[in-house]
């Protein structure tokens, strides 16, 4: 028999499907604006324990939970500080998750065993279908952590979610290539201040406008995030950052030792007799973005030995890209 494939068309009945897996204790991948999550219901362990298996990740490496709207937010939050309130009013439904005290119903699986609870209102319409499909069962949220293998670099599209898992998942909701291409944006209310604890999809500037003060940089009572883990968002070809100006150079001595080079550029041009993978990337900071994961994961199955990235400016419309870039690198 051929085997079928776990990626469908998320039309209606496969949303229904989708719902109905979840409400079982079934895990479902799912397309969100920033990357494809891997979801299962939030209130149940069990389930919970399965996306900890099928990632690799560490139990103590806690998950956002997902929820339709606001409203949902007292099933899992002990408290929303006004600082939270307003973000979440400016940039809900969207790519802002808020760590926030959580109530007393969470469960330890979820929450890696700490005391707080992540949060975040996707604006995807799939996602949004499920959410509420999944509610419409009586689901007060679904858990996804990025849908990739443990340390490996996210997902943009569904195939990259079967690359990574292969037949270990049954259902994979296809929603094309995500918007953002890059992780939300993480703030953390579990201190005095705000805490950015994962630099993302909203600049960080956007959320100071909110705040009326730029948030802080965590410290060690910080709450963990496996994406502040100095490797992490990695390919497997052994990569370097480059700066703009060697890049060439660089490249030049490579070849010249014989090595297979893969190249991720920005501005740098691909020399004529270079006949190697040679990936241009957009100028912006958004466009980047967007193509990051996709554009890693095809130069690294170019099996090189090597890939060099040209290094990205140093301001703050390139934080979260440069915080990948240096995680990927590390
Ligand atoms: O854009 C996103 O946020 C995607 C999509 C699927 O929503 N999700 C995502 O999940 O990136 P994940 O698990 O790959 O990264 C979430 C990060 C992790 O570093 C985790 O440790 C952190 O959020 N996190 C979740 N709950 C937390 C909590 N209670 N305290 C501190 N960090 C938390
Ligand atoms: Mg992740």
């Amino acid at each position: 028999m051929p085997k079928t494939s776990p990626i469908v068309v998320a039309d209606d009945d496969a949303l229904a499907d989708a719902a109905r897996r979840l409400h079982a204790g079934e895990l479902v991948a799912f397309p969100t604006e920033t990357v494809y999550g891997l979801g299962a219901d939030a209130d149940n362990p069990q389930a919970l324990r399965r996306i900890y298996a099928a990632k690799g990740r560490p139990a103590t490496h806690p998950l956002i939970v997902h929820l339709p709207d606001a409203s949902h937010i007292a099933h899992w939050a002990r408290e929303l500080p006004p600082g939270a309130m307003a973000l979440a009013r400016a940039f809900w439904p969207g790519p802002l998750t808020l760590i926030l005290p959580r109530a007393a119903r969470v469960n330890d699986v979820v929450t890696g065993g700490q005391s707080s609870v992540g949060l975040r209102v996707p604006s995807h319409p799939i996602a949004q279908k499920l959410l509420a499909a999944f509610a419409a069962l009586g689901g007060h949220g679904i858990a996804a952590p990025s849908a990739n293998r443990f340390g490996h670099v996210s997902a943009t599209t569904a195939q990259h979610v079967a690359d990574d898992f292969g037949d270990s998942l049954s259902l994979i909701l296809d929603g094309g290539a995500a918007d953002a291409g890059i992780e939300s944006t993480i703030v953390a209310f579990t201190g005095a201040a705000p805490v950015l604890l994962r630099p993302g999809a909203i600049d960080v500037t956007a959320i100071a406008q909110v705040l009326g003060a730029h948030p802080g940089q965590p410290d060690a009572g910080a709450p963990r995030a496996s994406g502040t883990l100095a490797s992490h968002y990695a390919p497997k070809t052994r990569a370097r950052l480059v700066p703009a100006h060697a890049l060439l150079a660089e490249l030049a001595q490579h070849l010249a030792r014989d090595e297979d080079v893969a190249v991720l550029a920005r501005t740098a041009q691909k020399p004529a007799e270079f006949d190697g993978r040679w990936y241009a990337a957009p100028r912006d900071s958004e466009g980047y973005a967007r193509v990051l994961y996709a554009a890693l994961r095809e130069l690294d199955a170019a099996h090189a030995d090597s890939l060099l990235i040209e290094d990205v400016p140093d301001r703050v419309d390139w934080q979260a890209v440069r915080d990948r870039l240096t995680r990927a690198t590390h």
